[in-house]
Protein backbone atom coordinates (compact mmCIF):
# COMPACT_ATOMS: atom_id res chain seq x y z
CA UNK A 1 0.00 0.00 0.00
CA UNK A 2 1.09 3.51 -1.11
CA UNK A 3 1.67 5.93 2.00
CA UNK A 4 -1.31 8.87 2.02
CA UNK A 5 -1.08 11.60 0.56
CA UNK A 6 -1.99 14.10 2.98
CA UNK A 7 -0.48 12.31 6.58
CA UNK A 8 -1.78 14.27 9.37
CA UNK A 9 -0.64 13.68 13.12
CA UNK A 10 -3.23 15.05 14.34
CA UNK A 11 -6.56 12.53 14.33
CA UNK A 12 -9.06 13.76 16.38
CA UNK A 13 -9.99 11.41 18.69
CA UNK A 14 -7.73 9.05 17.93
CA UNK A 15 -7.43 7.84 21.83
CA UNK A 16 -10.91 6.90 22.03
CA UNK A 17 -10.86 4.07 19.17
CA UNK A 18 -10.43 0.64 19.74
CA UNK A 19 -6.65 -0.52 19.29
CA UNK A 20 -8.24 -2.03 15.87
CA UNK A 21 -9.40 0.94 14.50
CA UNK A 22 -5.96 2.85 15.85
CA UNK A 23 -4.05 0.50 13.48
CA UNK A 24 -6.47 0.68 10.74
CA UNK A 25 -6.22 4.52 10.70
CA UNK A 26 -2.48 4.48 10.77
CA UNK A 27 -1.91 1.61 8.67
CA UNK A 28 -3.40 4.08 6.31
CA UNK A 29 -1.66 7.09 6.68
CA UNK A 30 1.67 4.92 6.53
CA UNK A 31 1.02 2.47 3.61
CA UNK A 32 1.32 -0.52 5.50
CA UNK A 33 0.14 -3.40 4.03
CA UNK A 34 -2.17 -6.09 5.47
CA UNK A 35 0.80 -8.36 6.28
CA UNK A 36 2.62 -5.78 7.89
CA UNK A 37 -1.37 -5.00 10.16
CA UNK A 38 -1.23 -8.38 10.59
CA UNK A 39 2.31 -8.43 11.79
CA UNK A 40 1.97 -5.07 14.06
CA UNK A 41 -1.30 -7.24 15.56
CA UNK A 42 0.39 -10.67 15.87
CA UNK A 43 3.70 -9.14 17.43
CA UNK A 44 7.14 -10.98 17.37
CA UNK A 45 6.58 -14.88 16.78
CA UNK A 46 8.55 -17.59 18.64
CA UNK A 47 10.32 -18.57 15.81
CA UNK A 48 11.63 -15.07 15.05
CA UNK A 49 12.95 -14.42 18.23
CA UNK A 50 14.52 -17.71 18.09
CA UNK A 51 16.70 -16.74 15.64
CA UNK A 52 17.41 -13.28 17.54
CA UNK A 53 19.16 -14.09 20.65
CA UNK A 54 19.60 -17.39 22.36
CA UNK A 55 18.07 -20.01 24.62
CA UNK A 56 14.79 -18.44 23.60
CA UNK A 57 11.68 -19.63 25.56
CA UNK A 58 8.95 -17.10 24.57
CA UNK A 59 8.44 -13.77 23.97
CA UNK A 60 7.93 -10.58 26.49
CA UNK A 61 5.27 -8.20 24.96
CA UNK A 62 5.55 -4.70 25.90
CA UNK A 63 2.74 -2.67 24.67
CA UNK A 64 3.05 -0.30 20.97
CA UNK A 65 1.46 2.74 21.18
CA UNK A 66 1.22 6.09 18.56
CA UNK A 67 2.22 9.44 19.81
CA UNK A 68 0.35 11.62 17.47
CA UNK A 69 0.61 15.52 17.07
CA UNK A 70 3.67 15.85 15.94
CA UNK A 71 5.49 17.91 13.52
CA UNK A 72 8.97 17.95 12.94
CA UNK A 73 11.05 20.45 11.12
CA UNK A 74 7.81 20.69 8.98
CA UNK A 75 6.66 17.20 8.43
CA UNK A 76 3.32 15.68 10.23
CA UNK A 77 4.91 12.50 12.30
CA UNK A 78 3.18 9.83 13.64
CA UNK A 79 5.83 8.67 16.39
CA UNK A 80 5.35 4.53 17.55
CA UNK A 81 6.71 4.14 21.05
CA UNK A 82 6.94 1.16 22.85
CA UNK A 83 6.38 0.81 26.48
CA UNK A 84 5.05 -0.53 29.56
CA UNK A 85 4.23 2.58 31.45
CA UNK A 86 1.10 4.64 31.15
CA UNK A 87 0.74 8.13 30.76
CA UNK A 88 3.69 8.38 28.45
CA UNK A 89 2.47 8.19 25.23
CA UNK A 90 -0.19 10.23 26.33
CA UNK A 91 1.75 13.40 27.71
CA UNK A 92 4.40 13.02 24.50
CA UNK A 93 1.05 13.92 22.22
CA UNK A 94 -0.04 16.02 24.27
CA UNK A 95 2.98 18.05 24.69
CA UNK A 96 3.05 17.52 20.61
CA UNK A 97 -0.21 19.45 20.54
CA UNK A 98 1.26 22.43 22.36
CA UNK A 99 4.67 22.65 20.28
CA UNK A 100 2.57 22.28 16.94
CA UNK A 101 0.62 25.53 17.51
CA UNK A 102 4.02 27.48 16.61
CA UNK A 103 5.69 25.30 14.32
CA UNK A 104 6.64 21.96 16.31
CA UNK A 105 10.09 21.04 16.58
CA UNK A 106 13.17 22.01 14.75
CA UNK A 107 16.09 19.82 15.11
CA UNK A 108 19.82 18.96 13.56
CA UNK A 109 22.10 16.63 14.32
CA UNK A 110 26.66 16.39 14.17
CA UNK A 111 25.74 13.00 11.39
CA UNK A 112 26.07 9.45 12.20
CA UNK A 113 29.79 9.57 13.85
CA UNK A 114 31.21 6.76 16.22
CA UNK A 115 34.36 6.45 18.23
CA UNK A 116 36.04 3.05 18.28
CA UNK A 117 38.73 2.90 21.16
CA UNK A 118 42.23 1.13 20.84
CA UNK A 119 43.97 0.75 24.24
CA UNK A 120 47.99 0.05 23.83
CA UNK A 121 49.29 -0.56 27.20
CA UNK A 122 53.06 -0.95 28.07
CA UNK A 123 54.36 2.04 26.75
CA UNK A 124 57.19 4.02 28.17
CA UNK A 125 56.88 6.50 25.71
CA UNK A 126 52.97 7.22 24.86
CA UNK A 127 53.69 10.87 23.83
CA UNK A 128 56.28 9.21 21.24
CA UNK A 129 53.90 6.34 20.29
CA UNK A 130 51.21 8.99 19.57
CA UNK A 131 53.09 10.69 17.28
CA UNK A 132 54.52 7.50 15.98
CA UNK A 133 50.62 6.21 14.97
CA UNK A 134 49.71 9.86 13.82
CA UNK A 135 52.73 8.93 11.27
CA UNK A 136 50.65 5.94 10.02
CA UNK A 137 47.20 7.35 9.69
CA UNK A 138 46.59 6.88 6.02
CA UNK A 139 47.53 3.25 6.25
CA UNK A 140 45.53 2.88 9.32
CA UNK A 141 43.04 4.44 7.82
CA UNK A 142 43.14 2.41 4.52
CA UNK A 143 43.16 -0.99 6.28
CA UNK A 144 40.23 -0.11 8.26
CA UNK A 145 38.11 0.91 5.46
CA UNK A 146 39.47 -2.38 3.55
CA UNK A 147 37.08 -4.07 6.56
CA UNK A 148 34.17 -2.66 4.95
CA UNK A 149 34.19 -1.21 1.43
CA UNK A 150 30.34 -1.23 1.44
CA UNK A 151 30.30 1.51 4.20
CA UNK A 152 33.08 2.84 2.42
CA UNK A 153 30.40 2.59 -1.27
CA UNK A 154 27.65 4.60 0.74
CA UNK A 155 30.10 7.72 2.17
CA UNK A 156 31.27 6.69 5.35
CA UNK A 157 34.27 4.64 6.73
CA UNK A 158 37.39 6.20 8.85
CA UNK A 159 37.55 10.13 8.56
CA UNK A 160 39.44 10.46 11.25
CA UNK A 161 41.92 8.65 14.04
CA UNK A 162 42.56 11.05 17.67
CA UNK A 163 44.74 9.56 19.95
CA UNK A 164 44.69 10.20 23.67
CA UNK A 165 47.37 9.55 26.48
CA UNK A 166 45.39 8.56 29.51
CA UNK A 167 47.28 8.52 33.14
CA UNK A 168 45.67 6.15 34.58
CA UNK A 169 45.81 4.20 38.16
CA UNK A 170 47.93 1.80 36.74
CA UNK A 171 50.35 4.11 34.53
CA UNK A 172 49.78 5.67 31.23
CA UNK A 173 48.04 4.11 28.62
CA UNK A 174 47.40 5.24 24.51
CA UNK A 175 44.20 5.16 23.91
CA UNK A 176 43.67 5.54 19.68
CA UNK A 177 40.27 6.61 18.91
CA UNK A 178 38.66 5.55 15.26
CA UNK A 179 36.25 8.44 14.34
CA UNK A 180 34.11 6.47 12.01
CA UNK A 181 30.80 7.87 9.75
CA UNK A 182 28.54 5.16 10.05
CA UNK A 183 25.67 6.41 7.71
CA UNK A 184 23.22 4.23 8.47
CA UNK A 185 24.13 1.58 11.37
CA UNK A 186 24.41 2.54 14.48
CA UNK A 187 27.78 0.99 13.94
CA UNK A 188 28.65 -1.45 16.65
CA UNK A 189 29.54 -4.44 14.12
CA UNK A 190 31.34 -1.99 11.76
CA UNK A 191 33.40 0.09 14.27
CA UNK A 192 34.26 -3.52 16.44
CA UNK A 193 35.32 -4.79 12.96
CA UNK A 194 37.85 -2.34 12.49
CA UNK A 195 39.37 -1.46 15.74
CA UNK A 196 39.92 -5.42 15.87
CA UNK A 197 41.57 -5.44 12.59
CA UNK A 198 43.58 -2.58 13.67
CA UNK A 199 45.11 -4.40 16.68
CA UNK A 200 48.08 -6.53 15.82
CA UNK A 201 49.49 -3.51 13.24
CA UNK A 202 49.13 -1.02 16.26
CA UNK A 203 51.73 -3.15 18.70
CA UNK A 204 53.85 -3.57 15.78
CA UNK A 205 53.96 0.05 15.62
CA UNK A 206 54.44 1.03 18.92
CA UNK A 207 55.81 -2.16 20.52
CA UNK A 208 52.76 -1.93 23.26
CA UNK A 209 50.12 -4.61 23.94
CA UNK A 210 46.99 -3.98 22.51
CA UNK A 211 43.63 -5.16 25.03
CA UNK A 212 40.15 -3.33 24.49
CA UNK A 213 39.41 -2.64 20.77
CA UNK A 214 35.72 -1.70 21.31
CA UNK A 215 32.83 0.82 20.10
CA UNK A 216 32.85 3.94 22.76
CA UNK A 217 28.73 4.44 23.51
CA UNK A 218 29.74 7.73 24.42
CA UNK A 219 29.01 9.05 21.23
CA UNK A 220 29.48 12.51 21.17
CA UNK A 221 29.90 13.08 17.54
CA UNK A 222 26.89 11.73 16.95
CA UNK A 223 24.53 14.60 18.41
CA UNK A 224 20.90 15.02 17.86
CA UNK A 225 19.64 18.38 18.19
CA UNK A 226 15.69 19.65 18.61
CA UNK A 227 14.00 22.70 20.00
CA UNK A 228 10.55 23.75 19.85
CA UNK A 229 8.50 26.94 21.08
CA UNK A 230 5.67 26.65 23.49
CA UNK A 231 4.33 29.95 23.74
CA UNK A 232 3.07 30.71 27.07
CA UNK A 233 -1.09 30.66 26.16
CA UNK A 234 -1.17 27.75 24.99
CA UNK A 235 0.49 25.83 28.07
CA UNK A 236 -1.55 27.25 30.89
CA UNK A 237 0.12 31.05 31.12
CA UNK A 238 3.16 32.81 31.78
CA UNK A 239 3.26 31.62 35.84
CA UNK A 240 3.40 27.64 34.23
CA UNK A 241 6.57 29.22 32.02
CA UNK A 242 7.77 30.20 35.15
CA UNK A 243 7.68 26.94 36.92
CA UNK A 244 9.17 25.07 34.22
CA UNK A 245 12.16 27.62 33.83
CA UNK A 246 12.80 27.34 37.79
CA UNK A 247 12.21 22.98 37.49
CA UNK A 248 14.94 22.83 34.60
CA UNK A 249 17.04 25.39 36.31
CA UNK A 250 17.05 22.81 39.53
CA UNK A 251 18.00 20.13 37.40
CA UNK A 252 20.95 22.23 35.57
CA UNK A 253 22.47 22.06 39.03
CA UNK A 254 21.56 19.28 41.25
CA UNK A 255 22.14 15.60 40.05
CA UNK A 256 19.57 14.38 42.24
CA UNK A 257 16.97 16.24 40.38
CA UNK A 258 18.74 15.90 36.72
CA UNK A 259 18.50 12.15 37.00
CA UNK A 260 14.46 12.27 37.20
CA UNK A 261 14.47 14.92 34.77
CA UNK A 262 16.69 12.65 32.50
CA UNK A 263 14.86 9.92 32.93
CA UNK A 264 11.61 11.77 32.27
CA UNK A 265 13.58 12.38 28.70
CA UNK A 266 14.67 8.42 28.57
CA UNK A 267 10.76 7.62 29.28
CA UNK A 268 10.58 9.22 25.51
CA UNK A 269 13.29 8.04 23.68
CA UNK A 270 14.14 4.45 24.82
CA UNK A 271 10.03 3.75 23.55
CA UNK A 272 11.30 5.16 19.83
CA UNK A 273 14.62 3.17 20.05
CA UNK A 274 12.88 0.28 21.23
CA UNK A 275 10.00 0.78 18.71
CA UNK A 276 12.22 0.43 16.29
CA UNK A 277 14.22 -2.40 17.41
CA UNK A 278 17.76 -0.28 18.08
CA UNK A 279 19.90 -0.84 20.91
CA UNK A 280 18.13 1.10 24.08
CA UNK A 281 21.54 -0.01 26.56
CA UNK A 282 23.44 1.91 23.72
CA UNK A 283 21.53 5.28 23.56
CA UNK A 284 21.00 5.63 27.59
CA UNK A 285 24.44 5.14 28.23
CA UNK A 286 25.66 7.56 25.75
CA UNK A 287 23.08 10.24 27.38
CA UNK A 288 23.41 9.73 30.63
CA UNK A 289 27.65 9.56 30.08
CA UNK A 290 27.06 13.08 27.59
CA UNK A 291 25.15 14.33 30.53
CA UNK A 292 28.18 13.70 32.62
CA UNK A 293 30.36 15.01 29.90
CA UNK A 294 31.31 18.42 32.10
CA UNK A 295 32.30 16.46 35.24
CA UNK A 296 28.57 16.62 36.90
CA UNK A 297 25.92 15.41 36.12
CA UNK A 298 23.05 17.72 34.52
CA UNK A 299 19.69 18.19 33.01
CA UNK A 300 20.15 16.76 28.53
CA UNK A 301 17.55 19.83 27.87
CA UNK A 302 17.52 23.41 28.42
CA UNK A 303 14.59 26.21 28.98
CA UNK A 304 14.41 29.55 28.53
CA UNK A 305 12.03 32.80 28.05
CA UNK A 306 12.04 34.58 24.64
CA UNK A 307 11.35 37.91 24.14
CA UNK A 308 7.68 37.50 24.17
CA UNK A 309 7.55 35.39 27.61
CA UNK A 310 7.28 32.30 25.60
CA UNK A 311 9.10 29.11 26.31
CA UNK A 312 11.90 27.99 24.44
CA UNK A 313 12.88 24.55 24.86
CA UNK A 314 16.11 22.55 23.47
CA UNK A 315 17.90 19.60 23.74
CA UNK A 316 21.04 17.91 22.68
CA UNK A 317 22.21 14.31 23.20
CA UNK A 318 24.23 11.45 21.40
CA UNK A 319 21.61 9.39 19.39
CA UNK A 320 23.28 5.92 17.82
CA UNK A 321 20.78 4.28 16.33
CA UNK A 322 20.57 2.70 12.89
CA UNK A 323 17.82 1.31 9.80
CA UNK A 324 20.10 -1.32 8.81
CA UNK A 325 21.65 -4.15 11.03
CA UNK A 326 20.42 -5.45 13.97
CA UNK A 327 16.62 -5.95 15.01
CA UNK A 328 15.47 -3.04 13.10
CA UNK A 329 15.88 -5.44 9.63
CA UNK A 330 14.57 -8.70 11.51
CA UNK A 331 11.53 -7.54 13.79
CA UNK A 332 8.80 -7.42 12.24
CA UNK A 333 6.84 -4.76 14.65
CA UNK A 334 10.02 -2.48 14.41
CA UNK A 335 9.91 -2.87 10.00
CA UNK A 336 6.64 -1.19 10.62
CA UNK A 337 7.19 1.03 13.04
CA UNK A 338 10.06 2.90 10.76
CA UNK A 339 7.26 2.57 8.08
CA UNK A 340 5.35 4.73 10.30
CA UNK A 341 7.72 7.40 10.99
CA UNK A 342 8.50 7.48 7.49
CA UNK A 343 12.28 8.21 7.94
CA UNK A 344 14.82 8.10 4.87
CA UNK A 345 17.97 7.66 6.96
CA UNK A 346 19.35 7.39 10.52
CA UNK A 347 20.34 10.41 10.65
CA UNK A 348 16.52 11.37 10.29
CA UNK A 349 15.35 9.24 13.11
CA UNK A 350 17.94 10.19 15.32
CA UNK A 351 16.46 13.59 14.94
CA UNK A 352 13.12 12.83 15.85
CA UNK A 353 14.22 11.11 18.58
CA UNK A 354 15.70 14.11 20.27
CA UNK A 355 12.08 15.96 19.74
CA UNK A 356 10.22 13.30 21.18
CA UNK A 357 13.03 13.51 24.39
CA UNK A 358 12.05 17.15 24.23
CA UNK A 359 8.56 16.81 23.80
CA UNK A 360 8.60 14.58 26.82
CA UNK A 361 10.28 16.31 29.20
CA UNK A 362 8.17 19.22 28.45
CA UNK A 363 4.99 17.62 29.35
CA UNK A 364 6.67 15.96 32.58
CA UNK A 365 7.78 19.43 33.83
CA UNK A 366 4.53 21.70 32.42
CA UNK A 367 2.51 18.44 34.36
CA UNK A 368 4.94 19.37 37.88
CA UNK A 369 4.64 23.10 37.26
CA UNK A 370 0.68 22.79 37.24
CA UNK A 371 -1.43 19.72 38.16
CA UNK A 372 1.20 17.31 39.12
CA UNK A 373 1.76 14.10 37.38
CA UNK A 374 -0.80 11.90 39.40
CA UNK A 375 -3.91 13.19 37.77
CA UNK A 376 -2.81 11.63 34.53
CA UNK A 377 -1.31 8.75 35.96
CA UNK A 378 -4.74 8.02 37.62
CA UNK A 379 -7.29 7.28 35.53
CA UNK A 380 -4.83 4.65 33.47
CA UNK A 381 -3.73 2.94 36.91
CA UNK A 382 -7.68 2.78 37.81
CA UNK A 383 -8.05 0.93 35.07
CA UNK A 384 -5.35 -1.30 35.53
CA UNK A 385 -6.81 -2.54 38.96
CA UNK A 386 -9.87 -2.40 37.79
CA UNK A 387 -9.06 -5.17 35.19
CA UNK A 388 -6.94 -7.09 38.38
CA UNK A 389 -9.91 -7.56 40.18
CA UNK A 390 -12.08 -8.87 37.42
CA UNK A 391 -14.11 -6.18 35.82
CA UNK A 392 -14.40 -6.75 32.37
CA UNK A 393 -15.22 -5.06 29.13
CA UNK A 394 -17.49 -0.98 29.61
CA UNK A 395 -17.36 -2.41 33.30
CA UNK A 396 -13.70 -1.80 33.34
CA UNK A 397 -14.12 2.25 32.58
CA UNK A 398 -17.03 2.11 34.60
CA UNK A 399 -15.33 1.63 37.50
CA UNK A 400 -11.99 3.18 37.08
CA UNK A 401 -14.07 6.39 36.37
CA UNK A 402 -15.89 6.27 39.75
CA UNK A 403 -12.63 5.03 41.89
CA UNK A 404 -10.61 8.06 39.98
CA UNK A 405 -13.63 10.14 40.84
CA UNK A 406 -13.51 9.24 44.69
CA UNK A 407 -9.17 8.97 44.60
CA UNK A 408 -9.46 5.61 45.99
CA UNK A 409 -7.72 3.38 43.94
CA UNK A 410 -7.49 -0.21 45.21
CA UNK A 411 -8.99 -3.96 44.38
CA UNK A 412 -10.90 -3.87 47.20
CA UNK A 413 -12.68 -0.62 46.33
CA UNK A 414 -12.75 -2.22 42.26
CA UNK A 415 -14.54 -5.52 43.62
CA UNK A 416 -16.80 -3.24 45.81
CA UNK A 417 -17.87 -1.49 43.02
CA UNK A 418 -18.44 -4.72 41.01
CA UNK A 419 -20.43 -5.89 43.59
CA UNK A 420 -22.83 -2.32 43.78
CA UNK A 421 -23.06 -2.11 39.95
CA UNK A 422 -24.09 -6.09 39.42
CA UNK A 423 -26.96 -6.04 42.37
CA UNK A 424 -28.36 -2.45 40.80
CA UNK A 425 -28.27 -4.35 37.04
CA UNK A 426 -30.57 -7.27 38.73
CA UNK A 427 -32.57 -4.81 40.38
CA UNK A 428 -33.20 -3.11 36.75
CA UNK A 429 -33.30 -6.77 34.80
C1 LIG B 1 8.21 9.64 35.53
O1 LIG B 1 8.35 8.45 34.78
C2 LIG B 1 9.03 10.76 34.93
C3 LIG B 1 9.03 12.06 35.74
O2 LIG B 1 9.44 11.81 37.06
C4 LIG B 1 9.99 13.01 35.04
C5 LIG B 1 10.27 14.28 35.81
O3 LIG B 1 10.14 14.32 37.04
O4 LIG B 1 10.67 15.26 35.13
C6 LIG B 1 7.65 12.65 35.80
Amino acid sequence: MLRCEKVTSRISGFYKLPPGERLKAVAEQAGLGQEEVSQVKKGLELDQADKMVENVIGVFQVPLGIATNFVIDGREVLVPMATEEPSVIAAASNGARMARESGGFLTSSSGPVMRGQIQVTGISDPFGARQTILLHKDELTRMANDRDPLLVKYGGGVKDIEIQVIDSRIGPMVVVHLIVDCRDAMGANAVNTMAEALAPRMEEITGGRVYLRIISNLADRRLARAKAVFKAEDIGGHEVVDGIIQAAALAEVDPYRAATHNKGIMNGITAVVLATGNDTRAVESGAHAYASIQGRYRSLTRYEKNKDGDLVGTIELPVAVGLVGGATRVHPVAKSAVKILGVKSADDLSRIIAAVGLCQNFAALRALASEGIQRGHMSLHAKNVAAQAGAKCDLIEIIAARMAAERRISVDRAVELMKELEEKGQETN
